[in-house]
């Protein structure tokens, strides 16, 4: 396991800027799983990602379709959606019916934490949080396999607007810091 970063998300807009960092390091056969309770904020992180992606929108929660496709404006990968919540045993894409193929696009999947793991050896991560008290919000990104322990591509660095180099150290970390993460 590599990289694992916490990022804080005041408003709406952090976690949909998270999503288009995120959206901008994505590549065919990527597989993200998102965690988080009722409302903290997966679909509005998939909603980043797909403007980071460049994909046709508007991503919406998928609850009653279980799955979506995006396909992207930019001549990349479709992002599927996939709302997991209602599924009962292991995720099985092919049983979905979908047009495309996990290794053709990039999968995300709501509700996915012990279902969706299968898909893929490498995937990232991603736990939202929102503290009961506060109501501070948090997401916790963690690379998984082989895949994440690269650092960041330059299409990351575009998305978040920035040709900075990363220092040495930041690479050393794993690929999120270099987002404004905070090691953890
Ligand atoms: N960082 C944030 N700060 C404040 N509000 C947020 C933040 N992120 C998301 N929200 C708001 O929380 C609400 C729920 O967000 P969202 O639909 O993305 O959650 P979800 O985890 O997908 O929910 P569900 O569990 O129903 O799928 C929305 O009104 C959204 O605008
Ligand atoms: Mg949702």
């Amino acid at each position: 396991m590599t990289g694992r970063c916490r990022f804080d998300l005041p408003r709406v807009e952090d976690t949909r800027a998270l999503g288009r960092l995120l959206g901008g390091m994505l590549h065919a056969g990527d597989l993200v799983v998102l965690t988080g309770s009722l409302g903290a904020g997966k679909t509005t992180l998939t909603q980043g990602i797909a403007e980071g992606m460049g994909v046709r929108g508007p991503v919406t929660s998928p609850t009653f379709v279980i799955a979506r496709i995006h396909p992207s404006t930019v001549g990349g990968p479709a992002l599927v959606h996939v709302d997991a919540y209602r599924l009962g045993g292991g995720l099985e894409l092919d049983d979905l019916d979908l047009d495309t193929s996990v290794d053709d696009s990039v999968t995300v999947v709501e509700w996915g934490h012990g279902l969706a793991e299968d898909l893929s050896e490498d995937r990232l991560e991603v736990v939202l949080d929102v503290d009961p008290a506060t109501e501070a919000r948090t997401a916790t990104v963690c690379g998984v396999g082989g895949r994440w322990s690269q650092p960041t591509t330059d299409g990351a660095r575009a998305a978040a607007g920035t040709t900075r180099e990363p220092s040495g150290a930041s690479r050393a970390a794993g690929p999120f810091e270099e987002l404004g993460g905070q090691p953890c």
